[in-house]
């Protein structure tokens, strides 16, 4: 770690240390005086003991100052350690008050109780309750709530908490006052409170076992007709909970409340749900099918943590993976079964492959529960997630469906109202499973993404194939030496002759560096398929030939597996581009004709399968990545795709151009493929490419169809690009969700001068660091564009640098999460990388810089 000058030394956290509260809070009443600029906190916990000891008691937190501490009625002494309150205290149980003022209009951190759109709202994990409140602001604290909310009834009618509500009444003084009581203990990490204008869409859920629950989505009055695919997608998720993992909800109401300042995607506060509106809000003409579909996923994910991180929560911020990885392998199965499984999986691989790999491969990697950390915000990453989801998935299939609900079954019995660890979840997976996860268990604790080489060798005359694999890690951050993993792979074989199965699908446990497998009775020459559903996070390298890999993306028969044969054919053709400045592209377009002719295939299926890898996922192939190398080869690809299959591509745009809109996999499906089909139109270069994109934008009767043309308009140089913009802006300058697609538009365009225009938009009247969303539009978006952000005079990266230093003074766990991009400087030629660390160097010097970007930017530079 490197020492700097201004940061007061960083404090780290070790996973090793943990141990106990020293005090235990079972009840807490909190009482809310609430307003913008002032707000009394009143705090009456009873606290308890923990074990023997004369340990005093100690308060987390976080600006505040004590106007007043009484232990059982009586003035306490009490002295602050740092942002601690300590209070010494005789007996074995007291009733400790507290109270403190706060001002949530002078919150930009977003972290604690803070102000948005005219509303007050909370954010409370990791660590934001004691912004709010002195509390053991620890996820192994449970506590029963009961809360009281006074505010001013004309600008605030609407005042919600966790739980059920018990009473509420009004004052004389315009102020009223609502009750709520959380009859389940829980961290105060699930502490939420609203106050607001707010309308609500509600309805009635019906449990299994009969009881009613009174749901119902908070917006603001005018965004009320945007809430019904929200609540549908509710009430499925809470169908589908009981249906597959046998849980049903447990509190009389259950509210989702949407605000335009959120650093996350939502949050799943017990019974109170509070949601970045951009995972609520969707109609045709202002969500695309991504944004239907993610709004489905998150509302579902934040539904199921009822049970996959409320009902269990974690013992401690180290096992963090335990309710993430797990519901968001919730989540992803859910909403693959309201559609394409195959076509969900492929969104999921690639996520994973594109956040998830590499931060493996970076600076910041970390194992999914990690050993130590300077600011838990950081950790909410793609690792804990996606890669945690990963792991719940491979103990999933090494078990089988059946035995797999066996031990989510004893894990929610046995640890319900609980804290629990990760390995908690996998001693159930083991004992239910019957199964020995030893070794698997290095998944959690070792970083990195294994490397698996398969060789397949067929003896035609004894009718032997052998299959040899071999497994390698490399080396991460503070993980000089890797143990091997347990990787499961399901693996077939098929006939190059025959076209037919010749081995079937098996499910090979590679344990040790190396393992053979043997195929009898195997008479033609086989075509190895690996990895078959991706059923584990690995990267596997193969040998097998252009033709092979062709032959594959044509007739595997599991579907995944087509899809990866014809990324890896992509890739080998685009990797030989750039390597050696050319790459025969006979075989990719012979293999997209093939599946695009396919009348078997859905049009989902197809538009994912004949997308080329991003310039980034072909970037992490190579050793030192050339970005404008990488970027002159897959435009040459897709050119060349564009143009030897025009016919082709106009056939698919025409046959879903009469659609009206419909929110089905069907109507998605066609829509996904048109928009494919018209940027391949695009590159092919014909002439009338750019008016079939503007008048497709003129027309369009969705946002899929609109902002899919107008993204090919505005990577383009015809006359009809600045017209779409402004036609787009106009049309939509009232709607903060859709500027964000105005502004990322344009952050993602491949034109030339991206860099620049970027620069310009940063200073647009419509942007603003302050609102999260709008920061990642331009900011977030620019640093993925590889070619414009890794410009070689270095713009880009101090460009990023300047804003991420802007916003950190406001948000620094938004900042903190923008600055991974920066820290790759290892993965290119070494200017540019001087360049990047010189960047990362000014950041770790910038006086008052958040322990958030401190961390992550001296971890890069490392
Ligand atoms: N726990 C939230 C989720 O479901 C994420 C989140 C973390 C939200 C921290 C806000 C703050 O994924
Ligand atoms: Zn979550």
């Amino acid at each position: 770690m490197l020492d700097v000058q201004n940061t007061s030394q960083p404090v780290v956290t070790r996973r090793a240390d943990y141990t106990a509260p020293a005090w235990l809070v079972p009840e807490i009443a909190l009482d809310f005086d609430l307003d913008p600029r002032r707000t009394r906190v009143r705090a009456r916990l009873n606290v308890a003991r923990n074990g023997a000891h004369d340990a005093p008691l100690r308060l987390d937190g976080d600006g505040l100052a004590p106007l007043a501490v009484r232990v059982d009625g009586v003035d306490a002494d009490w002295r602050m350690d740092g942002a601690t309150l300590e209070i010494a205290l005789s007996g074995d149980a007291h009733e400790v008050e507290t109270e403190v003022e706060i001002a949530p209009e002078r919150n930009t951190q977003l972290m604690g109780l803070y102000a948005s759109g005219g509303n007050l709202c909370t954010q409370c994990e990791a660590e934001g309750f004691r912004r709010i409140t002195f509390f053991p602001d620890r996820p192994d604290v449970l506590t029963r709530y009961q809360v009281k909310l006074t505010a001013e009834k004309a600008r605030y009618p609407v005042l919600l908490a966790n739980g059920d509500p018990v009473a509420s009444g009004d004052l004389d003084d315009g102020r009223h006052w609502a009750e709520w009581h959380d009859p389940f203990p829980k961290p105060c990490y699930l502490f939420a409170l609203i106050a607001g204008d707010l309308a609500a869409n509600r309805d009635t859920f019906t449990t299994r076992s009969g009881r009613d629950v009174e749901v119902a989505i908070w917006v603001r009055e005018r965004d009320l007709a945007k809430t019904d695919h929200a609540l549908h997608a509710l009430k499925t998720a809470m169908a589908w909970d009981e249906r597959v993992y046998g849980r049903e909800y447990d509190l009389d109401v259950f509210n989702i409340v949407a605000v335009d300042d959120f650093n996350f995607g939502a949050m799943e506060n017990k019974g109170l749900n509070i949601f970045n509106s951009r995972y609520i809000l969707a109609d045709p003409d202002t969500a695309t099918d991504h944004d239907y579909d993610a709004i489905a996923a998150v509302v579902a994910h934040e539904y199921f943590h009822n049970w996959s991180g409320n009902r269990i929560t974690c013992r401690d911020w180290f096992q963090l993976s335990l309710k993430e990885g797990f519901t968001v392998y919730r989540d992803q199965k859910f909403s693959a079964d309201q559609g394409s499984a195959a076509v969900k999986r492929i969104e999921d691989v690639r996520t994973l492959r594109a956040a998830q790999f590499p931060e493996d491969a970076g600076p910041l990697a970390h194992p999914v529960r990690p050993d130590s950390y300077i600011e838990i915000s950081n950790f909410y990453t793609a690792t804990i997630y996606n890669k945690g989801a990963e792991l719940i998935g491979m103990m999933a299939t090494i078990l089988g469906a059946e035995k797999f609900r066996r031990a989510t079954d004893l894990y929610f019995d046995r640890f319900d109202g609980t804290a629990a660890t990760c390995e908690d979840f996998v001693s159930c997976m083991e004992e239910a499973g019957e199964v020995d996860l030893t070794r698997f268990r290095r998944w959690y604790s070792q970083a990195g993404t294994p490397r698996v080489t398969a060789r397949l060798v067929h003896e035609a005359g004894s009718g032997r194939a052998m299959l040899t694999l071999r497994q390698t890690m490399a080396p991460t951050p503070g993980q000089p030496v890797k143990e091997p993993m347990v990787v499961p792979l399901t693996v077939k074989l098929f006939g190059a002759d025959s076209g037919r199965e010749v081995a079937p699908e098996q499910l090979v446990l590679l344990s040790e560096p190396e393992s053979e497998i043997a195929f009898e009775s195997v008479g033609e020459r086989p075509i190895l398929s690996i990895n078959r559903g991706f059923s584990a996070p690995v990267v596997v390298e193969t040998d097998r030939s252009a033709a092979d890999l062709g032959f594959l993306s044509g007739h595997d028969d599991d579907p995944f597996a087509r899809y990866e044969a014809m990324q890896q054919l992509m890739l080998d053709t685009l990797v030989s581009s750039v390597q050696r400045g050319r790459g025969d592209h006979a075989p990719v377009i012979d293999a997209v004709r093939q599946t695009l002719l396919d009348g078997d295939l859905d049009s989902a299926f197809i538009a994912e399968a004949v997308l080329l890898p991003s310039d980034s996922f072909i970037g992490d192939q190579m050793a030192v990545v050339d970005p404008d190398a990488i970027f002159r080869a897959r435009e040459a690809l897709r050119r060349d795709l564009g143009r030897e299959l025009e016919g082709e591509w106009r056939e698919a745009y025409e046959a879903a151009l009469a659609n009206r809109f419909e929110y089905s996999p069907a109507a998605k499906g066609a829509r996904r493929l048109k928009n494919v089909a018209l940027g391949y139109i695009n590159a092919s270069g014909a002439p009338d490419a750019a008016s079939l994109a503007f008048v497709q934008f003129e027309q369009a009767d969705n946002m899929t169809d609109r902002q899919g043309a107008l993204a090919t308009l505005a990577s383009g140089t015809s006359d009809k690009r600045v017209a779409a913009l402004d036609i787009f802006y106009n049309r939509y300058s009232d709607n903060a969700l859709v500027l964000d697609k105005w502004f990322a538009t344009q952050a993602l365009s491949s034109r030339d001068d991206t860099a620049q225009a970027v620069e310009e938009l940063s200073r647009h009247k419509d942007f603003t660091l302050a609102n999260p969303n709008r920061a990642r539009s331009l900011i977030g978006a620019f640093a993925m564009n590889q070619r414009a952000f890794h410009d070689a005079a270095g713009r880009g990266y101090r460009f990023v640098a300047d804003q991420l230093i802007a916003l950190d003074k406001l948000n620094p766990q938004t900042a903190a999460k923008l600055l991974p991009p920066l820290g790759r400087w290892r993965r290119f030629d070494k200017d540019r990388a001087a360049l990047m660390r010189a960047e990362l160097e000014r950041i770790v010097a910038t006086p008052g810089l958040s322990k958030d970007m401190f961390e992550q930017a001296s971890k890069s530079l490392d």
